[in-house]
């Protein structure tokens, strides 16, 4: 009787060993090799969230817009649709033909955008108000110029994308950092005062972007977008917008039908060191407002550079630990898929990344997969 009972345990054991080890196997025989072989990101996170990349115009009709057709059904312009590409670097003597660099012949806005639609993509608009990369005149003159252009430059670009950018940035990085918990009660007090429009206009030029873009686009999705949004101790960003979408969605509960400000994007320029409970800790908190969320642009340095506090070289060591990183905030996504509605990354390969020294993406120069591409496509395996 013992006999036959050990007999039969070991038949399992052995059954257990064999079942592991074929499907190990397979899983390796199944390890695509190359971007054009590897299973579609965005067919392994159709259920859950739009994945998205970053586009510039010298990509179209090149390798690169192919890996951004096959791996990701959302792109956002990494630098031509900000204000400084869009708007004319002087205010035009002929007072505002707009939208005017669009009749231009060299238009690489619009060939991006039909470029993205016509392969099937949603194009994200990044961004309308920022302060950076955006020409001076638009933000000169007393208050009432100053917000007379910023209504005009919402409303005019998001009527002449309508229905071909599904979301904005509306207003990009208005916090200042260096915040502390203690200053993120009175949101107002955390706006950057280096931004020129809150310095012709004052705090309310947020909610004032805000309704010009619903009232121009109704249908377009408006988000508020920022960086260092996670919660690490001390860090009083995150509250701080928590504490302004909810003052301004209590205040404009229903604009067109709506609240006024749809989703926080969550920038998510990680390094080695973000705790990935930093980033759930947020995600969490912004659900509660009942707003969508983006991970909007989306990297993770894995190596020194001078935009981070890494002290390590680039090596197999630091292309791990990024893997594990970026596996590890992926399962987070997942779990909170219901609230995410995209995820872009920022930059397609570590050559033209804006953070390249730091090889911050999924693919190599040579748009060679790197572990971390492997995490993102089976974060539970990491
Ligand atoms: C960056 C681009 O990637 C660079 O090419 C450009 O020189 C500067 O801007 N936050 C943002 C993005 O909202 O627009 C920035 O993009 C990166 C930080």
């Amino acid at each position: 009787m013992m006999k036959k009972k050990r007999f039969l345990f070991s038949l399992l054991i052995a059954g257990f060993l064999a079942s592991t080890l074929s499907c190990n196997f397979v899983l390796e025989e199944d390890e695509a090799t190359a971007w054009n072989t590897a299973k579609p990101l965005k067919d392994i996170y159709n259920y859950n969230f739009l994945m998205g990349n970053v586009i510039s115009p010298g990509d179209l009709g090149t390798v690169r817009f192919s890996i951004l057709k096959r791996h990701y059904n959302s792109a956002t312009a990494e630098n031509d649709m900000k204000p400084d590409a869009i708007a004319p670097g002087s205010k035009p003597a002929d007072g505002w033909p707009w939208p005017y660099r669009y009749t231009q012949t060299d238009n690489k806005i619009d060939k991006i955008v039909d470029a993205v639609n016509a392969a099937g993509m949603k194009m994200h608009g990044h961004t309308l108000i920022w302060h950076r990369q955006t020409p001076s005149w638009l933000t000169t003159g007393n208050r009432e110029t100053v917000l007379a252009n910023l209504e005009k430059y919402v409303t005019d670009v998001t009527t002449y994308f309508e229905g071909r950018v599904i979301s904005w940035d509306v207003v990009n990085e208005a916090m200042r950092d260096g915040l502390s918990a203690s200053d993120a009660g009175n949101w107002r007090s955390c706006l950057r005062t280096d931004s020129p429009w809150y310095r012709a206009i004052g705090s309310d030029y947020i909610e004032k972007a805000f309704l010009a873009a619903r009232k121009a686009d109704p249908k377009a999705i408006l988000f508020y977008n920022d960086y260092n949004l996670n919660s690490n101790t001390g860090n009083g960003k995150p509250e701080a917008v928590f504490n302004m979408v909810k003052d301004i969605n209590t205040r404009y509960p229903n604009v067109e039908g709506r609240p006024l400000i749809d989703g926080i994007g969550m920038q998510s320029h990680h390094h080695l060191n973000t705790t990935p409970q930093s980033v759930e800790v947020s995600i969490k908190s912004f659900i509660k407002l009942g707003v969508k969320i983006a991970i909007s642009e989306m990297d993770i340095m894995a190596s020194k550079s001078d935009d981070n506090n890494l002290t390590n070289e680039w090596n197999e060591d630091a292309a791990q630990r990024q893997a594990e990183k970026y596996a590890a905030m992926f399962r987070i996504f997942k779990n909170h898929a219901g609230y995410i509605s995209r995820v872009t990354f920022w930059g397609l390969d570590d050559g033209k990344s804006w953070r390249a020294s730091s090889h911050p993406t999924l693919l190599d120069k040579n748009y060679g997969l790197k572990p971390a591409f492997r995490a993102v496509a089976k974060p539970d395996n990491y």
